[in-house]
């Protein structure tokens, strides 16, 4: 790694851009090994970084451009597929493998150096983490931007077990979708024992006919509709989709416990997944957005991921296949995967029923106690929006659209630059209450950075399971109420994670003083 070979000036360069501190303030050296993550970070801080910890930084990451075979050869087995030039993530150390799953353990504080090799600056942010803000990766707000050619130092508290991702924070419309984007898996202390743990970074692409990503990041149609919608399908990096079957089926071993990690890692689309079987087999449930739930099976089988949101499954490997469909258009759905089991020698058996995961360590809300705000989302196509404020101006719809191509409004605000006024400001450890209301024809993922929610109502009624999530799909004209502690001081952004609504508007930000 780079670092390891700079010279002196060039090292103090990158303390001072990668941790925004003197040289001398950096080297200030702390009892890191007792460091311990409280369960609320209201009162306490991170420990300045040291120039050991940059040094030491067990995970490094390069955010790069890259070549990939996106698409199998079509047809025949000896057609060469046409290389796609993507943006990745890669180990530093390894530069040929992609957006590598960074592992963690929970409780730890994981220094991960990022250095950023694109043309362009960049941040990486820890998706559904419940980090120190400043670790946030919010350009302008949490840290200024990693310029081309910089590194900084994150250092992630794992405080929760469970699926996470990352992915960059600027200009994400369009750097998620040129391919950054990887997963995040911290291991629970008391790790549940499963034989396969499975990591599918889901993801789609829109190529044009030469395979190349469609440079159209800001079309107003995607804005203001649904989103971009890829016409290419990929499970890590590996074609995912398939006219009727798979031709590599994954193999696993008949009776083998299985826990399959879903990412939707695009910008916009939602995963309907179909489990089909000739045994009837349904997965179970077992964490959303990287929290343990109450074991249960989706309604049919059918397991729904909007973007930005994750979803555990934990199963025994029946005998035969499995059939995974997608869904969500269901006159255009396609094959996503097989799984094909194969008898194992010498093999296991029963393996009991099924346990859930060990609970994440989550501050209850006092709901009686609770600070109460009221979440209008307005906007879109065929919606009602009048009038917004964007900065300083009150714009009609038509102005903004036409002036800033945005389109979409929080509480009457568009806002696409990160730093702009919190629309909601709170005391530390507040309990805080967020009574949603889309009022748009379209479905909205809503993710809020640094907390994971408790899902009270969704439309007036409580839900079948309690979930604890950090992105909660709005559906057209529908409303939900969500609350959580404010256990973390900071600005923390609260978006839409359709990175077209995103950009057009869809962003705010709650304050916890
Ligand atoms: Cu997945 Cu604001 O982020
Ligand atoms: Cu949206």
């Amino acid at each position: 790694m780079k670092v390891n070979r700079r010279n002196r000036a060039g090292r103090r360069k990158l303390l001072q851009g990668a941790l925004g501190l003197p040289l001398l303030a950096a080297c200030a050296t702390t009892a890191r090994n007792d460091f311990r993550l409280p369960d609320s970070f209201c009162g306490s801080s991170l420990p300045p970084a040291s120039a050991a910890d940059v040094q030491s930084a067990r995970v490094r990451i390069a955010a790069m451009p890259a070549q990939r075979a996106l698409k199998a050869g079509s047809g025949s087995a000896d057609s060469t597929p046409r290389k796609t030039a993507i943006w990745t993530y890669a180990d530093a150390t390894q530069p040929e493998l992609d957006s590598p799953i960074i592992r963690a353990r929970q409780g730890e504080l994981l220094p991960v150096l990022v250095e950023n090799r694109l043309p362009a600056p960049t941040t990486v942010h820890w998706h559904g983490l419940r980090l120190h803000n400043a670790m946030d990766g919010v350009p302008e707000v949490t840290q200024q931007a990693i310029a081309a050619g910089e590194r900084f130092l994150y250092r992630l508290a794992c405080r929760d077990a469970g699926t996470f991702w990352y992915h960059p924070h600027l200009m994400s419309q369009e750097q998620l979708v040129r391919g950054l984007g990887g997963a995040l898996i911290v291991a629970e202390d008391q790790p549940v024992p499963v034989e396969q743990d499975l990591v599918w970074v889901l993801k789609d692409w829109l190529l044009d006919a030469d395979q190349q990503i469609r440079g159209d990041f800001e079309d107003t149609r995607d804005m203001s509709h649904a989103g971009r919608i890829g016409n290419h399908v990929t499970i890590n990096g590996e074609p995912a989709q398939f006219a009727d079957s798979d031709p590599r089926p994954l193999r696993i071993p008949i009776g083998a416990r299985v826990r399959l990690r879903l990412i939707n890692a695009a910008s916009a689309r939602s995963f309907v997944l179909k489990f089909e079987s000739d045994s009837g087999f349904v997965p179970t449930i077992a964490a959303l957005d990287g929290f343990p739930c109450p074991l249960h099976q989706p309604p049919d089988g059918v397991v729904v991921i909007a973007a930005a949101q994750r979803v555990d499954l934990l199963f025994d490997m029946p005998d035969g296949r499995i059939r995974i469909r997608e869904m969500r258009e269901p006159r255009r759905g396609f094959m996503l995967r097989e799984l094909l089991s194969v008898s194992q020698v010498g093999q296991s058996q029963s393996r009991g029923p099924l346990i859930a995961l060990p609970a994440n360590r989550w501050l209850e809300p006092k709901l009686d106690q609770a600070k109460i705000f009221d979440v209008l989302f307005e906007g879109g196509a065929r919606g009602q929006l009048k009038q917004a404020r964007v900065g300083r101006e009150s714009l009609s719809a038509e102005q903004m659209l036409d002036r800033y191509n945005m389109n979409w409004t929080i509480n009457g605000v568009a806002s696409r630059e990160h730093q702009h006024a919190p629309f909601i400001r709170v005391s530390c450890n507040d309990s805080v209450l967020l009574r949603m209301r889309n009022d748009t024809q379209w479905q909205h993922p809503i993710h809020l950075h640094g907390f994971h929610f408790k899902v009270l109502t969704v439309d007036g009624q409580a839900p079948r399971v309690t979930t604890h999530r950090d992105t909660i799909m709005m559906e057209p004209r529908s409303r939900a109420e969500i609350a959580f502690v404010a256990d973390s001081p900071g600005i923390w952004m609260f978006h839409c994670h359709i990175l077209q609504h995103q950009a057009g508007g869809m962003m705010a930000a709650i304050e916890v003083i």
